[in-house]
This record gives structure tokens, C-alpha cells and sequence, in this order.
């Protein structure tokens, strides 16, 4: 169950970093050449006009609820001491380690080719999933990826950061506590490890994610959204709609 694997995030960081020059620099390219070829088609009038929409569609993204976790200072969580028996996680860096009933679960609620997709690119970046199961049968799963976030995010990540991200109970099993005790058990097994900060994001309209990270040792970090540009990220920071005195709680499964 505690299949602790050597964590990959330094390297590969360097690697991307090095393969994104090129990418960003086309990106800027290719967007300032779209622009030019609009102005010259259309005129300055309708060219500003276009940019103005384009820009009010970039900033009206959902916000997002930021949350970290400082792993240094905290230590094992107790509540992954009271773990229940039915439950148990196993730690996934490549493809080949799913199992095919499980991955025919992850594909089939998702598109399968998307699914492939999906994972295969995330694998090649260094992240792990993490499933969990019941009784033997899968019941979800989430992902962490190691000194950099999985996409552009709201700020920088340190080496030994870890963002977790795309979380899934499937149907039959949620509103049991399992999402908050599989994030719990990957904040143990990070912290055991040394890592330093781990932070975690939820749309704000998704009630049943907020609900279950508040179950979790995460605490709120803001409200946020961004845009990205040019290979650039623009953020705008919010105030949390109601603030909650519950930032911080334990998990309490209930299995
Ligand atoms: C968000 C999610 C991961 C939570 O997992 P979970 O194991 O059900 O979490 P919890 O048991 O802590 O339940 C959290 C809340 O979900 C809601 N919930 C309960 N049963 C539910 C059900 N059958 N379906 C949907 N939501 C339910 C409840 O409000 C519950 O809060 P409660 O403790 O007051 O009952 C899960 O609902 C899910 O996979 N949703 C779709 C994917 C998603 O939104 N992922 C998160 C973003 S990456």
C-alpha cells in the first residue's frame, strides 16, 4: 500500500523549461502575425474592437479558491493513523503500472482516447496519480507533480513544492470522505518526504470539492483567477465570497 517511489522534479523542470523557450516564442509569433493579418484585413476600428473582446473573454474565467499546506511544519496527519481497513492507495508514475481494469474505469468515464492523452502527457511531466480503492475496486484517483505546477498557475512554485490537482471520486463512492482521505494520505506520504509546500485549487462553484478540502489539513490561501498571454500569466486576486472559520480540519471518514 505504501509504495513510496523516488519523486522526479527537478530535472525534468530543467528539461521543460529549456523545451518552452522555443514553444513561448512561437506562440508570441504567431499571435502578433494573427493580429496583423486581422488589422490589415479588417482595419484599426474593428482590430481594437476584436482585442477588447478577446480581452474581457480572457479575465471572465472562473476564480479559483487557492489553498497550501505547509509540510515541513506539519508532520504525519493523525487521521491517516485511524486509516480504514477497506481502503487502500497505490502511487502511479507511468502508464504501464495501471492496472487494465482500472485504467478501463479511469477511460471509459472520460473519453478513452482523451484519457490516453491525458495521462500520457502528465507522465511525461514527471506527475504521479495516486488511486485509491475500495475494497479492491477503484474509487478514485488525484495527481501531484513535484517543483512545478501542472499548467501555468498563479505564482511560482519552489523546487520541492507539490502541486495536487484533478481530483475524481467516481459517483458511487462520493459523499463518503474518500476524496478528503486520499489528499490527506498524499500530504502524509509528502511530508514524510521532505517536501516543503503543498497547495491545491478548487473552483469556486465547485461546492463539493470545497466542502471535502475543508475536511483536510489545506488551508485558504485566496481567491484568484488568471489569463494566460504570450506565454505569460495574468492574475487577479479576489476576496473569498463568505469566509469561513473552518480553514483548517481534520478528515473523519465515513466508511
Ligand atoms: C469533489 C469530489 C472529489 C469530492 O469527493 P468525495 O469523496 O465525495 O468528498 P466528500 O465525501 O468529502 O464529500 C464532499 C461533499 O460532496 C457532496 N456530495 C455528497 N455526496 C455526493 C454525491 N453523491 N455526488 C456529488 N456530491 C456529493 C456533499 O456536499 C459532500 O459534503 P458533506 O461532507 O457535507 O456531505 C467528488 O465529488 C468528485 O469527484 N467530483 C467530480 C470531480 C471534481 O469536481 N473534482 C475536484 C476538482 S479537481
Amino acid at each position: 500500500m505504501h509504495d513510496a517511489r523516488v519523486m522526479r522534479g527537478g530535472h525534468k523542470r530543467n528539461c521543460e523549461t529549456a523545451e518552452q523557450r522555443p514553444q513561448l516564442g512561437m506562440a508570441l509569433t504567431d499571435s502578433i502575425s494573427r493580429l496583423i493579418n486581422y488589422y490589415q484585413r479588417h482595419g484599426l476600428e474593428a482590430t481594437l474592437q476584436r482585442a477588447r473582446v478577446f480581452l474581457r473573454r480572457l479575465f471572465s474565467s472562473h476564480r479559483l479558491v487557492l489553498y497550501y499546506y505547509d509540510l515541513s511544519k506539519n508532520g504525519s496527519i493523525a487521521s491517516v493513523r485511524n486509516w480504514p481497513d477497506h481502503l487502500t492507495v497505490a502511487r502511479i508514475t507511468s502508464q504501464e503500472e495501471i492496472d487494465q481494469e482500472d485504467w478501463q474505469k479511469v477511460a471509459n468515464f472520460w473519453n478513452p482516447e482523451l484519457s490516453h492523452r491525458n495521462f500520457s502527457e502528465r507522465f511525461r511531466k514527471g506527475a504521479t496519480v495516486w488511486l485509491i480503492r475500495s475494497e479492491g475496486k477503484l474509487a478514485g484517483y488525484g495527481w501531484t507533480l513535484t517543483g512545478r505546477p501542472i499548467k501555468p498557475h498563479f505564482f511560482p512554485f519552489a523546487a520541492n513544492d507539490v502541486h495536487l490537482f484533478d481530483f475524481l471520486i467516481f459517483p458511487e463512492c462520493r459523499g463518503r470522505g474518500i476524496n478528503p482521505l486520499l489528499v490527506t494520505y498524499i500530504l502524509d506520504q509528502l511530508a514524510a518526504e521532505r517536501r516543503t509546500r503543498a497547495y491545491i485549487e478548487a473552483a469556486e462553484w465547485n461546492h463539493s470539492q470545497l466542502t471535502s478540502l475543508s475536511k483536510t489539513g489545506f488551508h485558504l490561501l485566496g481567491v484568484a483567477r488568471k489569463a494566460s498571454l504570450f506565454g505569460r500569466t495574468f492574475v487577479e486576486w479576489g476576496r473569498p465570497k463568505e469566509p469561513s472559520g473552518s480553514e483548517s480540519a481534520q478528515v473523519s471518514g465515513k466508511s
